[in-house]
């Protein structure tokens, strides 16, 4: 539904946008970012999809410390025209949308604590700027990035938005890509962790399906734990061309009100990388009841 969104917080712009205040940043906070960044840049070479490593080469992400978004912003804007904007922490989703669509993208300026290290729900600095930002600086994923805002707009004028989001989960976030006869990482969610960064590709408990659009919008996800599926993009190229020439307002139309797929379904019609065996869940869910 379309709503009135609630107004900034003081300190704010009516954007939502907020000094970054990088000279505020303790070594203490620099040297978590440092920890982070080693541990994933040393891992990730043969997991994630090259071009994330040219994005961090590029844009000069491995200098230590947290990037200051303005230099950050000075590279991006001359590879693909985007900048890094802070905020105080989740916007109302058109606030999002409408960055998102003018080629913003909007990341928490505030790093973990060193005891949350392997996990936290809520978006810090080191998930939304190394996580979300290297692949900014390739031409295609940075459109189809520009293309989610734009389609969000018009999702919540149709009431849409809940259907759309997973399309962000299951790409932006947590997405595969095929790469010669590999599987190889790009959703930030998943790279921006350790831990999922080993499961997404090697545990034999998650599903991992081909893409379809359709079957993502109605396929429910979960915030609290690793995915029990991942879905498997053939190219950004594929990607991008595929929502952009899809009217996604027919679409919204016919799923309306038809029951949502589970986290773990695997359904005839699935092309099936990995049916996964969900030992991981399972378990989880039995310690949990003890
Ligand atoms: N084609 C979509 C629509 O009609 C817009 C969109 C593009 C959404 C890319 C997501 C990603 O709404
Ligand atoms: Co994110």
């Amino acid at each position: 539904m379309a709503s009135i969104d609630p107004s900034p917080p003081t300190g704010a712009a009516s954007d939502w946008t907020v000094p970054q205040n990088w000279d505020a940043y303790t070594a203490a906070e620099h040297a978590t970012w440092d920890r982070l960044f080693e541990r994933q840049a040393k891992m990730l070479p043969d997991r994630v999809v090259p071009e994330f490593m040219t994005g961090l080469d590029m844009l000069r992400m491995d200098k230590p410390g947290i990037p200051d978004f303005e230099a950050l912003s000075d590279r991006l804007m001359k590879a693909t025209g985007w900048q890094v904007v802070a905020v105080p922490g989740l916007v109302p989703d058109r606030v999002f949308f409408e960055h998102l669509a003018n080629r913003r993208f909007v990341a928490g300026s505030f790093i973990r604590t060193p005891d949350q290290i392997d996990y936290l729900q809520e978006p810090d600095v080191f998930h939304d700027v190394f996580g979300h930002v290297p692949l900014l600086a390739h031409p295609v994923f940075a459109d189809y990035m520009q293309a989610y805002g734009q389609g969000g707009l018009r999702a919540d004028g149709l009431g849409a938005i809940e259907r759309l989001s997973r399309l962000y989960w299951y790409t932006v976030e947590f997405g595969l890509i095929r790469k010669g006869g590999d599987l190889k990482l790009y959703g930030a969610g998943i790279v921006s962790s350790h831990g999922e960064s080993i499961y997404a590709l090697d545990d034999p408990s998650p599903n991992r399906i081909g893409f379809d659009l359709r079957r993502i919008m109605q396929t429910e996800y979960r915030i609290d734990d690793y995915q029990q599926s991942y879905f498997v993009i053939d190219s950004f190229e594929d990607l991008l061309r595929q929502t952009i020439e899809t009217d996604f307002a027919p679409l919204y139309a016919a799923l309306d009100g038809r029951p949502d797929i589970a986290v773990d379904a695997v359904l005839p019609t699935d092309r099936i990388y990995t049916h996964g065996t969900q030992a991981y869940a399972r378990d989880k869910n039995n310690d949990e009841r003890m």
